[in-house]
């Protein structure tokens, strides 16, 4: 091997052994850079005759466009290596599944407040919505439940700081709204007119020291008012029964009005549903209470109870949430498992 051949070698050799573009351009320095190997004999050149410079620069040319088509070829190799490389980094599986947007979706006790505003408002029933924070006024006492009525002992009352308490139902709302209504019509009223009838339902939250497979301290209620100047138990049993067959989608499902006391109802009926088909079929299933309200409630409301009457229900949206989908422990609406909520999405 001559001289040339073996600088082309080791140049070879050398950019090879180059692991980074730096490494290779100082490598290619050794050779061609200005004191490289190649220059260095270009310049030697200077000293020959024109015959030899001809053949010997010849020569040293073919020795440099070797080592320029090594180096060219090296790098050609280390730019190919980063772009693998790179791309390794930045893989994408297309065959992974996409990040979805998880929308969240009503819990089953929402879905049965909405079911119940739809049917009620159809019947042209408002929406109320008011305190879960109570005075005992609203709670008990305007409702015909003075302080020492045995009735209270129905309820196992939370009570909050400052003689407040946690309702125990919704029918302080009965009493909130139709106060609030009356006072829009009071001159009306005094002056010997009529008002547009109350019917409004009052759907929320409620609490009591309970807790059980059918218990929850904090549950839900729906109460139901309708006072007027000629509204009967019979409009109570046609609202109602409409409204059951409506949940339910129940055409021949039937009620019944069983004989029960409440402070602010006389008389007072529990209603109980039966089904005529399903799992349920033949049991009857108590959903909610119900009677005609008191007169000393219709006074609170500010009315006159000689001429305003009306009726009033307070049904619970838990236990009708558990009849229409087949749910036997309350407590699975209030652990906030999703494996459960979402079987309702
Ligand atoms: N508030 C009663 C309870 O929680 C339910 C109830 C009964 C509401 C009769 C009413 C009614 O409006 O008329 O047990």
């Amino acid at each position: 091997m001559n001289e040339l051949d073996s600088l082309v070698a080791s140049a070879q050799a050398l950019f090879a052994q180059s692991a980074t573009p730096a490494d290779l351009e100082n490598a290619k320095a050794q050779f061609l850079g200005k004191s490289g190997r190649i220059t260095e004999l270009m310049k030697g050149l200077s000293t020959l005759s024109v015959e030899e410079k001809k053949s010997r620069g010849a020569v040293i040319n073919q020795a440099k466009q070797a080592i320029e088509a090594a180096l060219n070829q090296r790098r050609q190799a280390l730019a190919d290596a980063e772009l693998q490389a790179q791309l390794k980094a930045e893989a994408l599986d297309v065959t992974l599944p996409g990040r979805a947007d998880a929308a969240g979706g009503l819990h089953p006790v929402s879905l049965t407040l909405e079911r119940i505003e739809g049917i009620f408002g159809s019947m042209g029933f408002e929406v109320a919505d008011g305190p879960e924070i109570e005075t005992d006024w609203f709670n008990f006492t305007a409702l015909n439940t003075p302080e020492d009525h045995p009735a209270r002992s129905m309820h196992d009352t939370f009570y909050v700081e400052g003689g407040h308490l946690l309702r125990t139902h919704t029918s302080p709302m009965q009493i909130r709204h139709a106060v609030q209504h009356v006072k829009r019509y009071r001159q009306q009223l005094d002056a010997g007119q009529g008002m547009p009838e109350i019917r409004v339902i009052a759907p929320g939250r409620t609490y009591r020291v309970d807790s059980d497979a059918t218990h929850s301290p904090m549950f839900h209620q729906c109460e139901g008012l309708w006072i007027g100047e000629n509204v009967s138990f019979k409009d109570l049993k046609v609202v109602f029964t409409d409204f059951c067959r409506t949940f339910f989608e129940s055409a021949d499902l039937v009620l019944r009005f069983r004989p029960s006391f409440f402070p602010f109802t006389e008389p007072s009926a529990e209603i109980d549903i039966q089904f005529a088909t399903g799992p349920l079929a033949g049991r009857w299933l108590e959903v909610a209470g119900s009677g005609q309200v008191h007169p000393n409630v219709v006074r609170n409301m500010g009315l006159d109870p000689e001429r305003f009457i009306g009726f009033a229900f307070g049904m619970g949206p838990d236990r009708l949430t558990m009849l229409r989908y087949g749910v036997n422990d309350l407590r699975l609406f209030f652990d906030g498992d999703v494996r459960f909520l979402r079987q309702f999405q």
